[in-house]
This record gives C-alpha cells, sequence and structure tokens, in this order.
C-alpha cells in the first residue's frame, strides 16, 4: 500500500496549524489576563524555548523514525518487542479527551461567527447575558453547533492526511495569519496599543504566584501540541530528510507569534474601551463582542473575521487531536480510514454531549464530581497531568531508550554544538521540571 505523506510545507502548516488553536486565541490572552500580564507571560516564553522546543524536537523525532501511530512507533524503537514504552503511545487517548469540549468550544465560535452579522451584544452586561445563557440554557443551540464542528472535522479526517488535513492546512493557516496579522496592524493604530504591551511585556513581580508558572508550563504544552502523540503522528508522515529542528522552531515560532499576536490585539481593544483584562474564559465571549459593538460596522466585520479565524484555528488543531487515534486504529487493527474516523469522531461527539450538558443549570449538578464538572475535569486531567505526563514519557525515551547513535544521525548535522545542550537538557532538567509541576498539579507539592 502506498502511503501519502505530506508534502514540506504540508507538514509545516499541518504542525503549525494543530499547535496554532484555540489556546492562543481564546486561553493564552484569558490566561495571561487572570495572572497579571507581563510577569506570567515571561515565564510562558521562557518555558516554551526551554522546555516546548526540546519536547517538540523529541516528539517529532519519534514519529520520524517510528513512522507510524504513536503505540507502534514506541514498540518499534524500544530495544525489546515486549517492552512496555508501547503504552507511552496511548496518550493518544488524551487527545479524544480533550476534543469532547474542544469542539463544544468550536461549536460556541460557530455560533458567535453568526451572532456577529446577526445580533452584536450592545454592553457588556447583554453580552455576558448572551453568553451564560447560551452555556447553561441553550442545550438545543449548543447541541446544533457541535454536531457541525463534528461533521466538518471527521469529513476532514475521511480524506486522510494529504487529502484532508493537509489541505485543509494550507488553506486555512495562511488566511488565519492575514486576518491576525491584519486586526494586529490595526491595534497598533490605537491608542491604547501601548498600554496593551506593558500590560503583557512588563512584569510585575508580585504577581507570579507557583500556581501561575505551573500553569504556565502547562500552557506551553498544551499550546504546542505536545506530549500525546498529534506531532508525533503528523511527521510519522513527514518525507524523508525533513530538518526536524528547523521544523520545530517554525512550529514554535508561529504559534508562539500568533499567541503574542492575539494577546496583544484583544487588550488593545479591550484597553481602548475600558475593559477588564482579567475576565477568564468569557473574555473573547464576552467583553470582546460588547467592544466590537461599540465600534459600529467595522466592529461587525472585525467580530466576523476574528470569530471566522478562531474557528480555523479550532479546526485545524481539532483534526490533530483526532487523528492519532484514528491512525492508531488504521494501524493496529487494519481498519479503514472510514470506519476510524467515524468511530472516533462519534467518540467525541457523544462524550462532547456530556461535556456540554455538565455547563448547563439542568444537569449540571448531576454532571459534577467533588470541585469541578464534567467539562472541567477532563481540561484538568488532559492538560494538567495527561500532556506534562506524556511529555515526561517521550523525554526520557528519547533521552534513554532509543539509541544515542540513532538520535546523533538524526540530529546531529542540525544542531551541531547544541546537540548535548539538548540531549542533557531532556534526560535530566526537563523531566524534573515536569515531575514538579505535575507534583503540584495533583496538589502534592507546594511551592
Ligand atoms: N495546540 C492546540 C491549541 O493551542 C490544541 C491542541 C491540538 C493540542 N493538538 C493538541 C493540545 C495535542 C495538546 C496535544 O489550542
Amino acid at each position: 500500500m502506498k502511503i501519502a505523506r505530506f508534502s514540506r510545507i504540508g507538514f509545516i502548516l499541518a504542525a503549525s496549524g494543530s499547535a496554532v488553536g484555540l489556546g492562543n486565541i481564546w486561553k493564552f490572552p484569558y490566561i495571561a489576563g487572570a495572572n497579571g500580564g507581563g510577569a506570567f507571560v515571561l515565564v510562558y516564553l521562557i518555558t516554551v524555548l526551554a522546555i516546548g522546543f526540546s519536547v517538540m524536537i523529541a516528539e517529532m523525532l519519534i514519529g520520524y523514525l517510528g513512522r507510524k501511530d504513536g503505540v507502534s512507533s514506541f514498540e518499534t524503537l524500544a530495544p525489546t518487542q515486549k517492552s512496555k514504552w508501547k503504552y507511552g503511545g496511548f496518550m493518544g487517548v488524551a487527545g479524544l479527551l480533550i476534543m469532547t469540549f474542544y469542539s463544544v468550544v468550536i461549536g460556541w465560535i460557530f455560533y458567535y461567527v453568526v451572532l456577529s452579522v446577526t445580533a452584536l451584544p450592545s454592553s457588556v452586561a447583554e453580552a455576558e447575558a448572551v453568553f451564560t445563557t447560551m452555556l447553561k440554557e441553550d442545550i438545543v443551540t449548543q447541541i446544533f453547533y457541535h454536531t457541525l464542528s463534528f461533521l466538518l472535522i471527521t469529513a476532514v479526517l475521511l480524506r486522510g492526511i494529504k487529502g484532508g488535513i493537509e489541505k485543509l492546512n494550507i488553506v486555512l493557516m495562511p488566511l488565519l495569519v492575514v486576518i491576525i496579522g491584519g486586526m494586529f496592524l490595526y491595534a497598533t493604530t490605537l491608542n491604547a496599543f501601548s498600554q496593551a504591551v506593558a500590560f503583557m511585556f512588563v512584569p510585575d513581580w508580585s504577581k507570579l504566584t507557583s500556581t501561575a508558572m505551573v500553569t504556565a508550563v502547562g500552557h506551553a504544552f498544551f499550546t504546542l501540541s505536545l506530549g500525546m502523540g498529534a506531532i508525533l503522528t503528523y511527521a510519522a508522515s513527514l518525507p524523508k530528510s525533513p530538518n526536524l529542528v528547523r521544523s520545530s522552531l517554525i512550529v514554535v515560532a508561529m504559534d508562539t507569534g500568533i499567541a503574542l499576536l492575539a494577546g496583544l490585539m484583544l487588550f488593545t481593544f479591550l484597553f481602548e474601551y475600558g475593559s477588564e483584562p482579567s475576565q477568564g474564559p468569557g473574555l473573547v465571549f464576552i467583553s470582546l463582542p460588547a467592544v466590537f459593538y461599540e465600534m459600529g460596522s467595522l466592529g461587525t466585520f472585525l467580530s466576523l473575521i476574528f470569530f471566522l479565524a478562531l474557528a480555523f484555528a479550532g479546526l485545524t488543531s481539532a483534526v490533530s487531536l483526532t487523528e492519532p487515534m484514528v491512525q492508531y486504529f488504521i494501524d493496529r487493527f487494519a481498519w479503514s480510514r472510514f470506519k476510524a474516523a467515524v468511530t472516533m469522531g462519534g467518540f467525541f461527539y457523544l462524550v462532547g454531549i456530556v461535556t456540554l450538558l455538565s455547563n448547563t443549570t439542568q444537569f449540571g449538578e448531576l454532571l459534577t464530581f467533588g470541585s469541578k464538572n464534567f467539562f472541567d475535569w477532563i481540561d484538568y486531567i488532559t492538560a494538567s497531568i495527561m500532556l506534562p505526563l506524556g511529555g515526561l514519557v517521550m523525554a526520557i525515551f528519547v533521552g534513554f531508550t532509543i539509541e544515542k547513535s540513532r538520535v546523533e544521525a538524526a540530529l546531529k548535522a542540525e544542531l551541531g554544538f547544541l546537540f548535548n545542550i539538548w540531549y542533557y537538557g531532556l534526560r535530566y532538567l526537563i523531566p524534573i521540571a515536569l515531575v514538579i509541576v505535575m507534583l503540584h498539579q495533583l496538589g502534592i507539592l507546594t511551592l
């Protein structure tokens, strides 16, 4: 069987498309806002460079050398066939779990694309009412748009790596960059721009709690799509001689660039119209639409293209969250792509409905366990535990288990004298940092 591979640019766009997602445009600004801005952003940037970039290279390497789904790639690269290392590949399950809320949020975004042209809320109070009503009462609307999201994502996955995923990214990624870049340029012309720069880049160390630092590490993994085999699965379809280091660098740069541009742009708009940056998850769904309303017809246009860009970012990430498990069933159980895509899509669709209901007044209580509802549990378990754990497994696997000579053969030419820094960082520094983060997340360690 001939396997369709990415073209080089297709891979870069698909991997960037995976990384640039709701995490960049929806989550990053609100967690930066909630954690006081500057100091948090600095910790995030350092983590992305010192940990994220290294793990990205490692994850790409596993996929590139393994050439198969996550489980099979770990298995072929492990020293013995029966090795337990193959379980490292099961982190793909985290992707499906993330999808159970990711698809729901993409649904909200579709709804806001429609609202942009039909009925932008005219004040923050009204915007808050619109969002809360959708979230807590309007089950039908949420299921409708979640269904749309499921159908689109599954349709792309059905068409495979080349005809589906690569095409989607080649079309949507440039559009996304143009929209966010254009809106950023507009933001630079507004008075509040300098205030936004100060908020994002001047650190106020008093605001930097240990929780904020740990949040920054968790977010670095989430935003770079690390730790569950998304990048691994894409890298398995890389063309030969792929420049893994350069590809990783481009993906990291794109991801960070879009997050910073989106953040600066959003905060400029919010400050220009006197909104608060520390709003939490409702930031782009509540404060921002009210600001767009204030801007008049320009605002309607900006709102439309902003939510479209957010939808594009979400869709290109969503396919990468689902593809690892699709690939797994194709490679290991010889399922047809059709069967695998529909089954995985069906899984996140159905569980997604439970996730969605857990936010509603009607079913919320039923679906709340301890301190969190189902939606928040999934977010917490995946982003705070499974992704760092997956990253830890990958770092140790590449650092200690794959023969050093193979790792060197793939990377030495590109990394040069930096190879040893990367390699020993992966062996010691990164595992220690990740273990600290996970212990903190689990509440076992307080810093
Ligand atoms: N990186 C994406 C975002 O920022 C989400 C995502 C896509 C992801 N694929 C992933 C997160 C794999 C973790 C693992 O929204």
